[in-house]
């Protein structure tokens, strides 16, 4: 088979790496990958958002499944225009991937449907928005309802903050038309949860369950980033808080899709709160997590091709998807002053692997790209990688225990050099806290 997967980034390179270990598979067209993908893949360079561009590679190169990864594509309509080619795909529809592509949409289906989510009112009037801020309890959280980069959430610690991230939103479009309908929440409190979950419209399996670590510096501080880390299981998700989410969460979304007359294929990633009133959702993301994907897939044991064949299909039920019993790790290396600015091309050395572990590249070109102006590249320069993104590289290890797997992740990333290569030293340690007092 020629798959072809489209994005960029550390979690599109575990779905290529995973998918290259399946001998049915000839050839991976990444759309457009990135300098490391480029070793399992063809990269085309295509953005991942151009949706003619990308359905005009999937048929001049006859590709029999195309996977549409991150989610602006999915919420633009990508999977629509492949399966209207007649193009087998991976991932939602457009009506499907609104969970995540609205905020104000995603919480209304909650209420509809009795999901457990933190209460809330929706507004597309700034002035009506502003007339309720008056009544809200601080803190508070500010949502815009469109895409936004992870940034369009504020939490306000007082009554100024909120009127400032409702100007900030409605009046100043600080994030153009996704801040247009807001959604104001109550502010819940608790261990967060992401569970990444394939469903084929009827039925739902969910993979191990993992902890992303969203601040740039240790202890939780910083601005908040796109993730510096993570570490699956998640230990807060006991096998009550798993039943508990299957029954009031995960079957009722499923089945909520379905009503609405738009089942959801794909992905679908839950970002819960454990509050003491139970599990919570924060939001519905309608796709593959970063870098919950690079935590989880190597975890995996059964066949992921034949999984997200079975998601179109609609025989998911049929399938397995086992988990091995072992933790795993994964340490974000970013380039010095991501998430607001920083360098780029800086060349990557990057250390051997052992067996359970991995380096999954993200934003990183080949050097020969960067040399390419100064004339020919040498052998060298060709296998070169140089930085190209916040997030550059990602240390993942397994081992028996989480404790083990960190040790092994850092040691990892530790040999990972490039200018500026920053990280977070303790991904994790919430975790082993929470392993140790049960
Ligand atoms: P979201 O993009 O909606 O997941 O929000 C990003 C982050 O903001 C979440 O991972 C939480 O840490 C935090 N957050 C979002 N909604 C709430 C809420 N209602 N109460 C407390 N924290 C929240
Ligand atoms: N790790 C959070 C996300 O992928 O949105």
């Amino acid at each position: 088979m020629k798959i072809g997967v489209v994005g960029s980034g550390g979690r599109e390179a575990a779905i290529v790496w995973k998918l290259a270990q399946d001998e049915r598979v000839e050839e991976i067209v990444a759309l457009p990958g990135n300098g490391g993908i480029a070793e399992l893949a063809t990269c085309v360079d295509v953005e991942a958002t151009d949706i003619p561009g990308v359905v005009n590679v999937a048929k001049e190169r006859a590709l029999d499944l195309v996977i549409v990864t991150p989610d602006d594509p999915l919420v633009l309509g990508m999977v629509d225009a492949l399966n209207h080619e007649g193009i087998a795909t991976f991932g939602p529809t457009k009506a499907a991937a609104q969970l995540e592509g609205s905020k104000a949409y995603a919480k209304e289906f909650m209420q509809k449907y009795n999901i457990p989510t933190a209460a809330f009112r929706v507004f597309s009037d700034e002035e009506e928005a502003l007339a309720y801020a008056e009544t809200c309890p601080v803190p508070t959280v500010v949502k815009a309802s469109g895409l936004a980069l992870g940034k369009g959430v504020i939490i306000c610690k007082t009554r100024e903050e909120i009127t400032r991230a409702i100007h900030h939103m409605m009046s100043e479009a600080a994030f153009g038309s996704s801040g247009k309908t807001i959604v104001i929440e109550e502010y819940i409190e608790g261990p967060e949860i992401s569970v990444l979950a394939f469903s084929d419209g009827e039925s739902i399996k969910p993979l191990i369950s993992s902890m992303d670590h969203k601040r740039a510096f240790d202890n939780d501080e910083g601005p908040n980033t796109g993730g510096m880390g993570c570490i699956a299981p998640n230990p807060f998700y006991t096998k009550d808080v798993a039943r508990r989410c299957m029954e009031d969460i995960f079957l009722p979304t499923i089945e909520g899709c379905q009503a609405e007359g738009h089942p959801f294929h794909g992905c679908l990633f839950f970002g819960l709160m454990l509050t003491a009133d139970g599990p919570k959702v924060l939001e519905y993301n309608c796709r593959f997590g970063d870098p919950e994907t690079q935590t989880v897939l190597p975890l995996l044991q059964s066949n992921l091709l034949d999984i997200m064949l079975a998601t179109e299909r609609g025989d998911l039920e049929k399938v397995a998807a086992e988990n091995s019993s072992d933790a795993s790790c994964c340490v974000v290396i970013a380039s010095k002053g991501y998430p607001v600015a920083y360098e780029k091309g800086f060349p990557i050395t990057l250390p051997q692997t052992s067996p359970a572990e991995e380096l999954f590249v993200a934003g990183a070109a080949a050097g020969v790209e960067a040399v390419a102006a100064a004339g020919p590249a040498t052998d060298a320069q060709h296998n070169e990688l140089v930085t190209n993104g916040g997030r550059v590289i990602n240390a993942v290890a397994q081992a028996p225990s989480l404790e083990a797997a960190i040790n092994k992740a850092y040691a990892l990333a530790e040999q990972v050099r490039f200018d500026g290569a920053t990280m977070r030293h303790d991904i994790g340690k919430r975790a082993l806290g929470a392993n140790q007092s049960s």
